[in-house]
């Protein structure tokens, strides 16, 4: 089993409804362990370059609007295939379809406002975790 890092964010919506320590506690007793975590509140700028990929998606003014509604809590999560047990943990993109006890399906209301993101490979989990984080802010856990 590979050791892998991933990143994570809890979303505005789920950071409203005081769903960090919760979210936290999923990642934490599926074994991945947090090695980078802070709150912040993206500008405009900020969420549309770490969603660029979707800027021609009908939904992407509207996603924007969303991740800069208020602050997210983005985080490092390190562990045996960190990617994939991170997906499994979040269930589906949209919550009508995620596994029943996965985040979005506990805590998500819509496709829109889906309470996590996480990366979808390991490729795009090395470029979104230095997109917010550097080498520095990263604490290796030894034990
Ligand atoms: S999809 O459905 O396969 O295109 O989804 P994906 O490519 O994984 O990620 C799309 C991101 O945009 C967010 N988003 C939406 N996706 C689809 N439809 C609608 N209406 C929509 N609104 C927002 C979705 O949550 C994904 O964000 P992240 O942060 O990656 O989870």
């Amino acid at each position: 089993m590979a050791i892998e890092r991933t990143f994570s964010i809890v979303k505005p919506d789920a950071v409203a409804k005081n769903l960090i320590g919760s979210i936290y506690s999923r990642f934490e007793a599926a074994g991945l362990k947090i090695v980078a975590s802070k709150m912040v509140h993206l500008s405009r700028e900020q969420a549309e370059g770490f969603y660029a990929e979707h800027k021609e998606r009908p939904f992407f003014a509207a996603l924007v609007d969303f991740m800069t509604s208020g602050p997210i809590m983005v985080q490092v999560l390190e562990g045996e295939n960190a990617v994939l047990a991170n997906r499994e943990i979040m269930g589906a993109t949209n919550p009508a379809d995620a596994a029943r006890g996965t985040l979005r399906s506990d805590f998500a209301d819509s496709i829109d406002e889906n309470a996590v993101h996480g990366s979808d490979a390991l490729a795009s989990a090395e470029r979104e975790i230095a997109y917010f984080f550097t080498n520095e802010e990263i604490c290796p856990r030894t034990r």
